[in-house]
């Protein structure tokens, strides 16, 4: 079989949390672990010529969880982003950061606008990290974006030019893990057509293999949008 290499994968990195109670430890410590698996998965991602990648790394609805929880998660990303932003530079990534932006720390929000400023040229790969993402806020920032700006005609293809992803083609591929078969507020314009992958792996568990068997699995898929195909 020939792989089909999708342009655009989209992930929803679920179960660290199960992960980590499985083994006794503390929620976080899932959280760290994942990191690495994200990173690692990433740079296989620019490896196997995939273009663009959407991590989903803190919801709007995750600001629900424990205190500690929400303040480890984002010590978790600044710590990440400041040791791993020149390697990420070195293998050609250019990281967008798709979200709200007016509920983040203000120390982490410049160094997510340094980041975004300094990997801009970069072309291998373009990164979006989901922080503080929700698909029907992200809609509803469009819609505001758009009465703010009347432009006079509002159609499919204009209307995604206001919404996070607008630097990337909808992704192909979504891969969620931990076993849950549902969206939980991701990307819910951007998905109309995209082809849907689930796997029990919890992420800290999810490694470069399962990732490959995730793409062979796409690359049976026949994508129809609608129409019929000759066979
Ligand atoms: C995904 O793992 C990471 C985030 C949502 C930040 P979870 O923390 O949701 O792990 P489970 O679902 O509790 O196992
Ligand atoms: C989705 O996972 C959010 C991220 C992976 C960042 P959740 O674990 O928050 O989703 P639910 O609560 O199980 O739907
Ligand atoms: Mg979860």
């Amino acid at each position: 079989m020939t792989l089909k290499i999708p342009e655009h994968v989209a992930i929803i990195m679920d179960g660290n949390g199960r992960w980590a109670k499985s083994r006794g430890l503390p929620r976080i410590v899932g959280h760290y672990k994942g990191a690495e698996v994200a990173e690692d998965i990433v740079e296989y991602a620019v490896e196997l010529g995939i273009k663009h990648m959407t991590l989903f790394t803190f919801s709007t609805e995750n600001w629900n969880r424990p205190r500690e929880e929400v303040n480890a998660l984002f010590e978790l990303l600044r710590q990440y982003l400041i040791s791993k932003k020149r390697k990420l530079y070195e293998l050609g990534i250019r990281v967008r950061f798709i979200g709200r932006k007016d509920r983040i720390n203000k120390h982490l929000l410049s160094l997510m606008k340094e980041i975004e400023e300094e990997s801009k040229e970069n072309k291998n790969l373009v990164l979006n990290l989901a922080i503080d993402y929700g698909g029907r806020d992200d809609i509803v920032r469009a819609i505001n974006k758009i009465i703010k700006e009347q432009p006079n005609k509002i159609d499919e293809e204009t209307f995604s030019q206001y919404l996070d992803l607008s630097c990337s083609p909808d992704p192909d591929l979504l891969i969620r893990t931990a076993g849950e078969k549902r969206i939980s507020n991701f990307l819910l314009w951007n998905l109309a057509y995209t082809e849907l992958y689930f796997t029990d792996t919890l992420w800290p568990d999810f490694s470069r293999e399962d990732f490959l068997k995730a793409l062979e699995d796409f690359s049976r898929r026949k994508r129809k949008f609608g129409r019929v195909l000759d066979e």
